[in-house]
């Protein structure tokens, strides 16, 4: 091949190229939402961010945050104007240092103006100064944002980032983070990934988190309050740090007896799943009155209610899974939801056949067989189940069901190479259902079109499964595996 060497002139007229600003007549704004059927306002058109960096500061007395964001962003078209999705008060933006005029829109649009327009192509620094008392921020009517009587905690699915930080706020759009945040001697701040330093000053202790690893932005996490943290480190070598509130009453043993066994369940799941993908595990239990946890990345929440009737290694399961199915390789829409909540749901049905509780077939069966043809359970979609129906029982129970039918379909073989091969194929990455379809089809070699259809995509129940078929199952109901009331404690409505 011919090469052809640049000339110093050449290079310097390249790189002149490069600073020119986009004319003002190609670029225009950037769209307010990135393109997801199911949220159309959530996340931003028009950029790539790849890292996040938050310098916070955080009274619990009051619940006043304030800090600066800067954000790491690519141009992916030429911009006139961009927007973040954010509710707290600005006070200042800066577009590669340049001050930016910026106004709100919609819901939670924070649309930012540079000075001069950004060429496609072009890397940006973004930094937005605020301050705010999230408790009294909503958007749509609601509020996400946990106030605790020592703090507050961020951890919400599908919205919670806009609360604590600006961001392009949909899981399609990953980035680095570096969370540091001062908080009065005595609380803790809990985030994602490593506490790489701590400092104290003045009465002031700053924490320093670091996730080095692609994150989505509802899979970031903040805590505030009293914690207890431990630490320590699993069999097979990955760093655990778990935190517990100091006021969890009558439910502080069963927490600790459940999530102290982080260490363990993330060896055990990596033998289905592959190594873990992530630098640190861990979870914390903040004395919040909310009934659901969340797989926030490396560093999952849960509720005290999910110990309320002892201790529950099943959630724990559902939560870890997770870190590979949705943390690790995130959806890349929100009718992808299948892949994080049938997959971790499963999981839950592997360690029920582990701990001799009931195998998943045995599983698959009660579920199969405890919903008649007309029970509404069926007329939802796991594959596409529609934002009002996206955390429904039947996304968990009906998803987990449709891998317990490609499991029989393709054998374990195939299955379990490809519940392996998954988290490889997309490490660190986004796919989608379809993705899935043709992975499962290319690690077995079967088609598997009508499979899919049948169990992931009809509003109807399917008429047979296994040897059961759906006349039988309704006089001969399978009898209740002796793990579905913990599987079962994992289920939680969405909050709105
Ligand atoms: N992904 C979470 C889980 O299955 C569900 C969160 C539901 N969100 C909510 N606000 N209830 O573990
Ligand atoms: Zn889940």
């Amino acid at each position: 091949m011919h090469r052809r060497i640049l000339a110093p002139g050449a290079l310097a007229a390249a790189s002149l190229l490069l600073a020119i600003p986009a004319s003002a007549a190609s670029s225009a704004p950037g769209a307010p939402g990135i393109g997801d059927p199911y949220y159309p306002q959530y996340g931003n058109g028009g950029y790539d961010v790849s890292h996040y960096d938050l310098r916070l500061q955080y009274q619990p007395k009051t619940d006043e945050l304030q800090g600066t964001a800067t954000i790491l962003a690519k141009a992916t078209q030429d911009l006139s104007s961009f927007d973040l999705d954010f509710l707290l008060d600005v006070s200042e933006v800066r577009v590669g240092g340049v001050k930016a005029a910026f106004t709100r829109s919609g819901e939670h649009e924070l649309v930012v103006t540079p000075k001069t327009p950004l060429a496609k192509g072009t890397q940006v620094t973004v930094v937005v100064r605020y301050s705010g008392v999230p408790s009294t921020k909503s958007a749509y009517g609601f509020n996400t944002w946990h106030r605790t009587p020592d703090g507050a905690v961020a951890a919400d699915e599908p919205e919670a980032a806009w609360w604590w930080f600006p961001s392009n706020d949909h899981p399609s759009d990953k980035a680095t983070y570096d969370v540091s945040v001062a908080v009065p001697d005595g609380t803790q701040a809990i985030s994602n990934g490593t506490l790489a330093s701590t400092s104290s000053k003045l009465g002031w202790t700053r924490y320093n988190w670091r996730q080095d690893k692609p994150q989505a932005t509802y899979l970031a996490t903040l805590a505030l309050g009293r914690f207890d943290i431990t630490t320590s480190t699993s069999e097979g070598g990955v760093p655990v740090v778990n935190a517990y509130s100091k006021d969890l009453g009558a439910n502080d043993g069963a927490a600790r007896a459940s999530v102290e066994r982080t260490g363990e369940l993330v060896d055990w799941l990596s033998g289905y799943f592959g190594p873990y993908p992530f630098s640190s595990a861990g979870g914390y239990v903040p004395n919040t009155t909310t009934g659901y946890a969340l797989e926030t990345q490396t560093r999952v929440y849960y509720s005290p209610k999910q110990f309320a009737a002892g201790s529950n290694t099943s959630v724990v399961v559902h939560e870890l899974a997770h870190q590979w199915y949705g943390d690790d390789v995130s959806l890349k829409g929100w009718k992808d939801i299948w892949i994080n909540e049938g997959f971790a749901r499963y999981a839950q049905w592997l360690w029920s056949e582990h701990e001799g509780e009931g195998t998943t077939r045995e599983l698959a069966d009660y579920v199969y067989a405890s919903h008649p043809a007309d029970d509404p359970f069926w007329t939802v979609k796991p594959g596409d189940p529609g934002p009002d129906a996206q955390f429904d029982l039947a996304v968990y129970d009906r998803g987990a069901l449709a891998v317990q039918a490609l499991r029989e379909k393709i054998g374990d073989d195939a299955f379990f190479a490809l519940l392996k091969g998954w988290p490889k194929e997309h490490a660190y990455g986004n796919a989608s259902v379809a993705d899935f379809q043709k992975y499962a089809e290319q690690v077995s070699g079967k088609p598997l079109a009508a499979l899919f259809d049948t169990w992931l995509f009809q509003p109807s129940k399917p008429e047979a499964r296994g040897s059961a078929s759906s006349a039988r199952s309704l006089t001969a109901k399978a009898a209740q595996p002796k793990s579905w009331k913990k599987i079962e404690a994992t289920n939680d409505v969405h909050a709105h």
